[in-house]
């Protein structure tokens, strides 16, 4: 089996989602932020301090290229902005089925605050921040997606058992 790509916003749940869908399928959980922590040795907010947004943006490039011969039967969860880039866009449609998780900003705002650990997010009014960056985002997340799934309302158990039955469907 191909693998099965999960993308969406911070908070959409891809990878509880995701770890729900791999344990269910026998499927291999991968997560590109835990990869890139594992690889570097440094949290996902330290990269950022350290080195900068543009550096943490071209390991994650850097690491789809090498997922396109390292990785395959697997629950894919990858970091919120990874479908910003064009060639990312590209490279994750060429790793198997992307699945959009959908959320509404009430419940990405719910999910998303008191947590320190996501630098896009840190600093300033976080409501307008989540809700500048979803519109940036929506079209990239569209082009980059095989199929959309809204997770509103949903339980995880739910959201995995529908993004199944929808990949079931566009012959995965
Ligand atoms: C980011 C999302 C994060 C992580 C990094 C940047 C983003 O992943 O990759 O903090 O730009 O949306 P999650 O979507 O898993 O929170």
């Amino acid at each position: 089996m191909q693998n099965l790509i999960l993308i969406g916003f911070m908070g959409a749940g891809k990878t509880s989602v995701g770890k729900y869908l791999a344990h269910k399928t026998g499927m291999t959980f991968v997560d590109t932020d835990e990869r890139i922590v594992a690889e570097q040795g440094m949290e996902i907010a330290a990269i950022f301090e350290k080195y900068g947004e543009p550096y943490f943006r071209d390991l994650e490039t850097d690491l789809l290229e090498r997922m396109q011969t390292d990785t395959e039967n697997s629950v894919i969860s990858v970091g919120g902005g990874m479908p910003v880039r064009e060639r990312n866009r590209e490279l994750l449609r060429s790793l198997g089925c992307v699945v959009w998780l959908l959320a509404s900003k009430a419940t990405i705002l719910g999910r998303v605050s008191g947590d320190g650990t996501r630098p896009m997010l840190s600093g300033g009014d976080l409501e307008a921040r989540v809700e500048r960056l979803m519109r940036e985002r929506e079209a990239l997340y569209r082009d980059a997606a095989h199929l959309m799934i809204q997770t509103d309302g949903l339980n995880i158990a739910e959201a995995a058992d529908t993004v199944l039955r929808e990949a079931r469907k566009f012959r995965y």
